[in-house]
């Protein structure tokens, strides 16, 4: 995972608060039962994590950003958040479930990843995720590497997501004893609040793992031009959408 600055918890929960709402899906694929022991693996804010714990599961969110899980514990005091970086899981106990909404595009080493989250889990274990897969911010990628062009920045920009394909991740997790059971590719345009603010929000939030390393006056410009040259394809009416493309993956620890 590439250096990551320090995550403003307050800008997420008030600007970005699709990321949670928006998960659903993976939600109700996840199916959590009273009883169960469930990881949230990339918990953020808690949100999610507290949907799990009202199924009546036992629920343990982590994540790496400090920033994040104190304020998760600020909101719900009740439930068991601890910093862990997904690269280092290290923990004794095993889990019925492995939970992770849109955090596994942050990792580049997937494989060291999954071979953890196997290891945490109990045979029969469930492991569903949903995050950037292939395509995903497509428009804002194109941008980026036209922004590092236009401001003539020395070598190529970096690449701060993993965006895999179906088969590719699939076969990760095969090989590492989790058996696929189900998998979908899907387009998800998802809407910005904060009207003409919403992308400099977006790029505020999460576009330092891009811009982070340029000086102030060249990251401001940066920024400039990206929202210039992704305005024909992602501003309409007022509004922000951006081009998001979620993989949403399920499997069973065999
Ligand atoms: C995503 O949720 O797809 C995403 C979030 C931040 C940066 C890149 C992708």
């Amino acid at each position: 995972m590439p250096d990551q600055p320090k995550w403003n918890s307050q800008l997420y929960d008030d600007k970005h608060s699709f990321v949670w709402k928006l998960a659903a899906g993976v939600l109700e694929l996840l199916e959590p039962k009273p009883g169960e022991h469930i990881l949230d693996l990339g918990c953020g804010t808690g949100h999610l994590t507290s949907k799990i714990a009202e199924a009546g599961a036992h629920v343990f969110g982590v994540d790496r950003s400090p920033e994040m899980i104190a304020q998760a514990r600020e909101q719900y005091p009740t439930l068991r958040f601890e910093v862990m970086d997904a690269l280092d899981l290290t923990l004794e106990e095993t889990f019925d479930a492995v939970f992770s909404n849109a955090t596994l595009h942050w990792i580049h080493e997937p494989e060291r990843v999954i071979t953890a989250i196997a290891k945490l889990l109990k045979p029969g274990g469930r492991f569903v995720a949903e995050f950037g897969g292939k395509g995903n911010t497509n428009e804002l990628l194109k941008a980026i590497h036209r922004a590092w062009r236009n401001l003539a920045l020395p070598g190529a920009p970096p690449r701060p997501w993993y965006y895999p394909t179906i088969p590719e991740y699939s076969g990760l997790l095969e090989k590492h004893g989790i058996e696929v059971t189900y998998a979908i590719l899907f387009d998800r345009p998802t809407p910005l609040d904060d009207g003409e603010r919403g992308l400099r929000n977006w790029l505020d939030m999460f576009g330092a793992a891009f811009s982070g390393s340029l000086p102030d006056p060249v990251r401001e410009q940066f920024k400039e031009v990206i929202e210039r040259e992704l305005r024909p394809a992602l501003y309409n009416n007022g509004h922000w959408t951006m081009d998001y493309r979620r993989l949403r993956i399920s499997g069973k620890r065999v």
